[in-house]
């Protein structure tokens, strides 16, 4: 077993509340059930998300100190215009406060009717898309639908399928092809240089544009690094101004990449695409040079970016979560594999055969991680993705998975173990694990606010246990 290498020391600490099982129990109950309407406080560790919960570096802290808040033309714009221009060589840089907020300016070009098609569209992606009456396709390769398949790039796009999508609905409805690295909705599996490479020549010939979801680019050039052959010289800077040079424009999150705890861009090279998005973005977010942040943001990502290009950081950082499923592994726990980039995706239908997927097994993986160590992860299945037919019969998603997303230099190795330790007592404990019904579901979105209760056995079952083991 290697041990992670992280390359950095600790320099200030946040406190982090422990809590009793008991404690836990009733945090839950109060949230009705569902982890999202938990206080952050009551949460041990805390694995929703790994957007906008890294930690910044020195550098970063006094880069903050530098920003200059002029209203138009800041010193600290510039150094982000510089910093991406460097890193994606692409001409047009239009600062966003996250990375949704590109994603809307960007769907202004889309008309009803016009088709989008990615790898596979993160959520906002595809709401931003649908919202103004376009098509979202998702044409994730074969791979990537297997989730045994250890393949080095199930994030890659289907080559076939792209070009069926073209000769199906013609390239003059589709205003530009996305693909997203890492590809975040199939697992935070990485995309490969042949594959962008491969997009961008067929797209060429039918003169659609490519824009890349690079929330997580840095993560994508590691992989690229260690799995594709041509790369183990090249640099990390070098492996993403690649990536980017075959793309005509890109939407960007930095709250992952970019290590900040807000901030995103729109880039592109098309003047004309430039000029219209710049009118957008005054509506939406604020004059170009700032966009929606404070000076002093785009001063921390502009270092950020760079941060997320340094060798030992990355290495680090897949170490973490190579070391879980190492761990896991052992355990025998079901996972989606090869791990990603920036999570682990338990695989709950798996994990907990005997809980029907009409009873949400990803809620009751969830809970039980909660209950047992305070651990909050996300659901990724039939509450997020479930759909219903015209009768309301929920028609259940395809996978269940719970997300365990690992914030950037926040958790230590003792963490991790600690995590382990939880995941392993909820495997050991699995068949009392119970499933979940909704008594409360708004009608957008629902797993934000819903509510849930214990199906009727289990509801005896969990709190025998509670009594039973304490804290
Ligand atoms: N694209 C991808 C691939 C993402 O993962 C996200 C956010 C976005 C776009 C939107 O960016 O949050 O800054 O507006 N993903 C977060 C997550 C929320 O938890 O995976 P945003």
């Amino acid at each position: 077993m290697k041990s992670m290498v992280p390359p950095f020391r600790i320099k200030v600490v946040e406190p982090a509340k422990v809590t009793t099982r008991e404690e836990r129990w009733q945090a839950l109950k109060d949230a009705n059930m569902n982890v999202f309407l938990l206080d952050a406080e009551d949460c041990y560790i805390d694995l929703l998300t790994d957007s906008g919960t890294g930690a910044m570096s020195t550098r970063q802290w006094a880069a903050l100190m530098l920003g200059d808040e002029s209203y138009a033309g800041s010193r600290s714009f510039k150094k982000f215009e510089e910093t991406i221009k460097t890193i994606t060589g692409i001409k047009h840089v239009l600062p966003t406060h996250q990375g949704r907020a590109a994603e809307n300016i960007l769907a202004t070009i889309v008309k009803p009717g016009h088709v989008i098609p990615n790898n596979s569209h993160f959520d906002t992606t595809r709401a931003n898309i649908e919202f103004v009456g376009g098509k979202a396709l998702n044409l994730l390769c074969e791979e990537g639908l297997d989730m045994g398949s250890e393949a080095p790039f199930k994030g890659n796009m289907d080559l076939e399928k792209l070009e069926a999508c073209i000769e199906e609905y013609g390239a003059e409805q589709i205003p530009f092809c996305m693909i997203t690295v890492t590809n975040n909705t199939g697992g935070g599996q990485p995309v490969s240089m042949e594959n962008i490479r491969a997009v961008k020549a067929i797209l060429a010939q039918h003169d659609i544009p490519l824009i890349i979801d690079a929330c997580r680019f840095a993560e994508n050039a590691f992989f690229i690094h260690e799995r594709e052959e041509g790369y183990q010289d090249k640099t990390l800077l070098e492996i993403a101004q690649e990536m980017f040079s075959y793309a005509d424009g890109a939407t960007m999150s930095c709250k992952k990449d970019g290590m900040a705890n807000i901030g995103g861009f729109l880039i592109c090279n098309d003047d004309a695409w430039a000029e219209h998005f710049r009118n957008a973005l005054i509506l939406r977010e604020g004059f170009p040079t700032y966009g929606g942040l404070a000076g002093r943001d785009l001063e921390v990502i502009a270092v950020g970016l760079m941060e997320a290009l340094d060798y030992d950081y990355q290495a680090y950082r897949h170490s973490c979560v190579e070391y879980i499923a190492e761990k896991l592994d052992e355990m025998g726990v079901p996972y989606l594999r090869p791990v990603g980039g920036h999570a682990i995706y338990l695989d709950a239908k798996a994990f907990l055969q005997h809980i029907p997927q009409s009873q949400y097994p990803g809620i009751g993986l969830v809970n039980a991680l909660y209950i047992e160590g305070g651990v909050r992860g996300v659901e990724l299945g039939s509450v997020m993705f479930g759909s219903k037919d015209e009768q309301g019969n929920e028609i259940p998603s395809e996978l269940e998975l719970v997300r365990l997303a690992i914030p950037r230099r926040v958790y230590t190795q003792s963490h991790f173990d600690y995590l382990v330790q939880v995941i392993g007592e909820v495997w050991k404990n699995r068949f009392v694990v119970c499933g979940y019904k909704m008594t409360k579901e708004p009608p957008f979105l629902r797993h934000f606010t819903c509510h849930f209760e214990a199906v009727e056995a289990a509801r005896r079952v969990i709190p025998l246990r509670v009594r039973k083991t304490g804290s």
